[in-house]
């Protein structure tokens, strides 16, 4: 049996991913994108689990990119159904009702960023590059680069990015939204992981409100956006942690959520 390309350890209840091919610098191929996917579904079914952390293996890279060997042979019919499964893989992170965060360790590079991008979070060593590198090679991006850089950092980072194909240092993503926190390589998973307690420890419901009203806004008018808060808003108020929440602040006291 061959080695799975991520690896994954529970840490309380965070689960943490590694994707496992360093000496590719954790390329995406084929079955890496499956093995992911399927990491990510189980990741979703497992009440245990209250935050997902992605990184990679090894000292320089986070992911490289797709895996360029394997994508080079596809057929145009091959290559859209490789867009397709990054696509469905980056929605599903995306959608995960539980928070992720990419723990950038070194290159994110194109579909690389994509996968940190499809994250709810990104916390980068202070030695990653990102980019957006796919014009070197004749080609766009193809796990949702154009959309997610646009949405995330605006026209002018995603154009400059994707049109000059030069990777970005970390401050500089930092400086564009692109990454939220930058830390020497060092204190990055210290840094994440103390992240992910936190919100290991905050009310899931409330996490998962947050991410679907957040995501729902970003994909529709204003006003329905508003209604999608408002109704999970009072959602909320059917749950045994806002109770808890409410009556741990006004007893001075902290919280024991229970996601119920
Ligand atoms: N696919 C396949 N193999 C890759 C790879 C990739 N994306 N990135 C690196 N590798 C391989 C290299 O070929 C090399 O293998 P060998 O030892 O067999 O030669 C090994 O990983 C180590 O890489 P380098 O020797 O190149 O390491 P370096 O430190 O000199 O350079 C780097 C690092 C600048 C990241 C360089 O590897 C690089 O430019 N990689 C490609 C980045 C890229 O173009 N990514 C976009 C891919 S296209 C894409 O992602 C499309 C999409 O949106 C879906």
């Amino acid at each position: 049996m061959t080695a799975s390309p991520v690896q994954r350890r529970d840490a309380d209840s965070v689960r943490v991913l590694t994707i496992d091919r360093p000496e590719r610098l954790n390329a995406l191929d084929r079955d890496t994108l499956e093995a992911l996917d399927a990491a990510f579904a189980a990741a979703a079914d497992d009440p245990q689990v209250r935050v997902v952390v992605l990184t990679g293996a090894g000292p320089k890279a986070f992911v490289a990119g797709a895996d360029i060997a394997q994508m080079a042979a596809l057929t145009p019919i091959q290559a859209h159904e490789f867009s397709t499964l990054g696509q469905r893989l980056m929605r599903r992170i995306e959608r995960l009702p539980k928070p992720v965060i990419a723990m950038v360790n070194g290159y994110a590079l194109g579909g690389g960023l994509e996968l940190a991008m499809a994250c709810h979070l990104r916390i980068a060593a202070d030695m990653a590059r990102l980019g957006q590198p796919e014009v070197n090679l004749g080609l766009i991006p193809g796990f949702g680069g154009t959309q997610r850089l646009l949405r995330l950092a605006g026209r002018a980072a995603a154009l400059e990015l994707c049109l000059l194909g030069t990777p970005i240092d970390a401050a500089r993503a930092l400086q564009l939204g692109v990454v939220n926190r930058v830390v020497a390589a060092a204190e990055l998973e210290a840094e994440t992981m103390s992240v992910a307690a936190q919100l290991a420890a905050a009310a899931p419901l409330a996490l998962r409100g947050i991410l679907d009203a957040v995501l729902a806004g970003g994909e529709c008018p204003i006003e329905e956006g508003l209604q999608f808060e408002t109704a999970r808003f009072g959602l909320l108020f059917a749950s045994e942690d806002m109770r808890e929440g409410s009556a741990a602040f006004l007893e001075k006291r902290k919280p024991q959520f229970r996601n119920r």
